[in-house]
């Protein structure tokens, strides 16, 4: 018999649920993050995980300073994309940002990124400016939008 779907639920990110995390890394970027960059994120950032029927299906990661937040990552695994889990995952950061007094949720996002660009739009983010040649390509570099939600 299959398994009964289960709601999907947030759960905080611990240092032994890493490669979990590195596996949803490898599957979404051309460029993942390391085990040791996802271990030192757990450590000093926050970090949680979207899980349903005990599958670790995406993840998100943010920092804050003072009352200040930023995004630093999100991913969901590429075959459960547009089924809601980003948005879990962003009103999870929202809630959790608002219950540590952060006032403002700062983000950078690839230009080319509509899939993101339009996730983090749906969630009140504006545009604050463009970083020229932000992040590094196989052919040179692309622009990054500075994104910001007021909370
Ligand atoms: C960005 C990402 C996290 C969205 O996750 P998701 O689970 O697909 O998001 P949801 O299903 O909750 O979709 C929420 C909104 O995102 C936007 N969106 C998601 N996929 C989209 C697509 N393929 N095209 C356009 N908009 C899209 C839409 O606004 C959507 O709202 P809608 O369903 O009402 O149209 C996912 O595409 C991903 O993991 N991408 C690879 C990693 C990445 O680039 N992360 C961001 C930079 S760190």
């Amino acid at each position: 018999m299959p398994p009964i779907d289960t709601s999907p639920e947030i759960v905080e990110i611990t240092q032994k649920l890493v490669s979990t995390i590195v596996s949803i890394e490898e599957a979404s970027f051309l460029k993942p993050w390391t085990e040791s960059m996802i271990s030192g994120s757990v450590k000093q950032d926050h970090v949680f995980a979207i899980r349903q029927n005990e599958n670790y299906l995406g993840y998100i990661a943010y920092t804050t300073v003072l009352d200040s937040a930023e995004l630093l990552r999100i991913a969901v695994l590429p075959s459960f994309q547009k089924k809601g889990f980003g948005s879990k995952l962003m009103n999870a950061l929202i809630r959790d940002c608002s219950k540590k007094g952060v006032k403002q949720i700062f983000l950078e996002v690839r230009q080319s990124n509509l899939e993101a660009i339009e996730l983090y739009k749906k969630f009140g983010f504006e545009t604050l400016g463009v970083r020229e040649r932000y992040y590094r390509t196989q052919n040179g570099y692309e622009d990054a939008l500075t994104m910001c939600k007021e909370i």
